[in-house]
């Protein structure tokens, strides 16, 4: 999808759609949409005096051949309350118009933000709404569901002749964001037979190469010669071999010595049986998303490639299935990490804790001062915060909050979890160091957290739960469903700014 500026006066734009949007209770029809009023002959204070154009979220005015304007159509958007209404707000709104003009076999549209929407800031917003907008994931159907519906091209009008070079930059670092979120979307939509561990780090070196990162896989060898007991319990259940995905960026400019380097741990289960503590099959097949985790660092890193920030940084990707194949480790069974702790494994579907731990300590012995893990981790998290925030964990208060800060400017809902040592005791086993499950009811997502807490030891650390966020069960006006590719942008935002203030 081509997306340029265009500089025209908006009522000469020819075009098949102009999009622009309508505060609630704005009453005023003023600045852009002024403009357009004014070209239409007034039609639209006509149709807000009549309460049609009341601005509602995401409510869609389409109007055929406006008189007065050079486009075919105008799409104005309900933007809800001015003083609610932020970039996130914006991104959401652009991705809506979109799919609502896509569904309608428009393939060449126009947007012009409102007045006071005219910054790079709002641009990249922009931009990646409509990238992430446009994603279907139609791959595998012969017969395209919406036939050859894709929008082509889209212009941005109506900006101040003096910020033109500032909203560029903002449209091109938009794009990279999203188009790395993207990435992670199709990653995480592929089933487990089209992406298995193999297949996974196949993608992610192909990705790297592209980019212009390192990368290194690990074997089976390579993993079992480093000792990383615990990732190997889960791998033996399967006849697919597990990968250690390894991905780095070194800045152009030497950091110096001593300076930061940024570990990204995910989760990579390409399917989650759940082991021999095998899950219920209702919903199983949704499982195949239990590697949402290791695909967002990818993605992150994608970004990264092309950001280019002036900090070190390495994901490290385990990646393996959860099967109960007959030589599946068993409930009870005792692991030895990488990191010399032992495991009593109570419950082999608790197998995301056990990959994260070697891939944790892998991060810490490659280097990482600050750690940052995703995983699909919980049920449990579900229950606490729905589909809505991501669950953030930290072992540093002033650390996760400048994660929680990239959160806000990347629009996405996240919620800080408690993480006291009073939970350490739920995570005490009889005969080892520690078991991977908590004992006595409730605070599953702590206690899960509690385990990676484990082994960052005191390395500064998060742990983001995104189980219920990676995945839309339904469609959004903004995003199709399936993989949201939730954590990509705040990743992306905080990696950028300990570039910048280390
Ligand atoms: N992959 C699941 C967590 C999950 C649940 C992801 C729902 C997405 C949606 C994880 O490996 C798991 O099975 N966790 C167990 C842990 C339990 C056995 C302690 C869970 O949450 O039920
Ligand atoms: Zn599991
Ligand atoms: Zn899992």
């Amino acid at each position: 999808m081509q997306i340029t500026l265009n500089s025209e006066p908006i009522a000469q734009i020819q075009t098949e759609a102009l999009v622009t949007y309508v505060f609630e209770k704005d009453g005023r029809i003023e600045g852009t949409l002024a403009q357009l009023d004014a070209a239409t002959g007034g039609r639209l204070k006509a149709l807000a005096e009549g309460g049609e154009l009341a601005g509602k979220p995401l409510e869609m005015t389409l109007l055929h051949y406006p008189a007065g304007l050079a486009a075919q159509r105008l799409l104005v958007v309900g933007a809800g309350k001015p003083e609610k209404f932020t970039l996130a707000e914006l991104r959401r709104l652009a991705g809506a118009a979109l799919r609502h003009l896509k569904a309608r076999s428009v393939k060449r549209i126009v947007f012009v933000p409102r007045e006071s929407d005219c910054t790079s800031a709002a641009a990249q917003a922009l931009v990646e709404g409509l990238i992430i907008g446009a994603m279907d994931s139609d791959k595998y159907k012969t017969e395209k569901k919406n036939g050859n519906k894709e929008i082509e091209a889209v212009q941005l009008a109506g900006w101040e002749a003096t910020r033109l070079a500032e909203v560029e930059q903002g449209i091109a670092r938009g794009r990279v964001v999203a188009e790395s979120q993207n990435f992670t979307r199709d990653l995480v939509n592929e089933p487990s037979n089209r992406l298995t561990p193999c297949m996974l780090a196949d993608r992610a070196q192909a990705m790297a190469r592209e980019s212009g990162l390192s990368v290194d896989i690990l074997d089976e060898n390579r993993i079992r010669e480093l000792k990383m007991g615990a990732l190997l319990s889960v791998a033996q259940g399967s006849d697919e071999p597990p990968r250690l995905i390894v991905v780095t960026h070194n800045p152009p400019q030497t950091p110096a010595a001593g300076g930061p380097i940024i570990g990204l741990v995910g989760k990579a289960i390409t399917f989650d049986t759940g082991g021999i503590s095998i899950k219920p099959s209702e919903g199983m097949e949704k499982m195949k998303y239990d590697m949402a985790g290791g695909a967002t660092m990818l993605g992150v890193m994608r970004a990264i490639a092309h950001l280019k920030p002036p900090v070190k940084v390495i994901a490290v990707i385990p990646a393996t299935e959860n099967m109960p194949g007959g030589r599946a480790q068993k409930p009870g069974d005792v692991q030895v990490a990488m990191s010399g702790k032992s495991i009593e494994v109570i419950n082999t579907d608790a197998e995301g804790r056990l990959v994260l731990a070697d891939g944790i300590a892998y991060a810490k012995q490659l280097g990482a001062t600050h750690l940052v893990d995703a995983a699909t981790l919980t049920g449990a998290i579900v229950v606490a915060l729905a589909n809505v925030n991501v669950g953030v964990f930290g072992n540093q208060p002033a650390y996760t909050e400048r994660l929680l800060a990239s959160a806000r400017n990347a629009g996405e809902k996240m919620w800080p979890m408690p993480l006291d040592d009073d939970y350490r005791e739920m995570i005490k086993s009889t005969i080892a160091d520690i078991q991977n499950v908590g004992s006595g009811k409730g605070g599953g997502a702590v206690t899960a957290a509690m385990f990676l807490k484990e082994f960052a030891e005191e390395t500064p650390w998060i742990h983001l739960d995104i189980a219920g966020t990676a995945w839309l069960d339904e469609a959004k006006p903004w995003a199709a469903k399936g993989a949201s590719g939730v954590a990509v942008r705040t990743l992306v935002d905080f990696v950028m700014n300990f570039g910048s203030n280390g």
